[in-house]
């Protein structure tokens, strides 16, 4: 069952970038990435996806529903994000953030600390629960607001390089359990990753966007090749498959 679908939208920002996508798609419980180029259009969609940007023309689909139908509240309850940076000029603390994914569920008698502590356990934020979240670092920042994108528990999970400034502990853990929350709980995540080899590992499908298009889409063994990696990025590569999992992986040739 497909839950989001974007059809020949075009958006461009002053005319000095053009973003054009002619299919799209999220099915229930899919793991899928977008990999590409800086300035590719990838961080763009994801605005586009929360009504951050409007588009000009085309359609995007989400349960049955063009999204600028949908209200704010009705939409971030379908719909979490994990956005490429977030800035706030107030002391807020990482628990006040972390609240601000039970928003979209507000009612005058609702009480959701049990979700938020539990979720905050899970991602190991919950010591720093008191702590201005301006004064984290990067990659503590990025924990935080996975788990705000979490503790919202929506049916599709948007991240933008979620884990770009997390060690690799932390990523082997986050994105194993963004996995697990759409094998096990059925969840559909759209991610985008800069590194291809965690695209290859953990995605269903791999969309490779370069200059504002969809230039291929497929299964990970179906699209991860020296030829395109070499026409997408201009590297020199070989790639070999995962000895377990049997993915492309990609390894720099020098
Ligand atoms: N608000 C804006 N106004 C004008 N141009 C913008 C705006 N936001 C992004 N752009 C430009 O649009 C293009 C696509 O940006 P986008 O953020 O979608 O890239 P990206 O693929 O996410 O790149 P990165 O990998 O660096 O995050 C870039 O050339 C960028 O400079
Ligand atoms: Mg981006």
């Amino acid at each position: 069952m497909k839950l989001l679908e974007i059809k020949n939208l075009m958006f461009s920002y002053n005319n000095h970038f053009n973003l054009e996508i002619e299919y799209l798609y999220l099915e229930k419980g899919e793991f899928v990435s977008i990999i590409g180029p800086n300035g590719s259009g990838k961080t763009t969609v994801l605005k586009l996806l929360t009504l951050l940007e409007k588009k000009k023309s085309g359609e995007i689909i989400l349960f049955d529903k063009e999204i600028e139908n949908y209200s704010k509240k009705e939409l971030f309850k379908k719909i979490s994000v994990v956005p490429q940076e977030f800035f706030t000029s107030f002391d807020f603390t990482v628990e006040d953030i972390i609240s601000t994914g039970r928003i979209p569920y507000e009612t005058l008698f609702s009480k959701d600390e049990d979700i938020i502590i539990k979720t905050m356990k899970k991602t190991n934020t919950l010591k720093f629960k008191e702590r201005v979240y301006n004064t984290l670092s990067g990659g503590e920042k990025q924990r935080v607001m996975l788990t705000r994108a979490l503790v919202q528990n929506t049916d599709i999970l948007l991240l933008d390089e979620f884990v770009s400034q997390i060690d690799p502990g932390y990523t082997q853990q986050l994105v194993r359990m963004v996995k697990e929350e759409s094998v096990k709980n059925n969840k559909s995540v759209l991610s985008i990753f800069h590194d291809v080899n965690l695209a290859s590992l953990y995605s269903d499908r791999i969309y490779i966007f370069k200059e504002g298009k969809i230039k291929y889409s497929g299964k990970p063994e179906e699209i991860i090749t020296e030829k395109i990696m070499k026409e997408i990025f201009d590297i020199d590569c070989i790639i070999t498959e995962h000895p377990t999992k049997k993915k492309p992986q990609v390894i720099f040739e020098y």
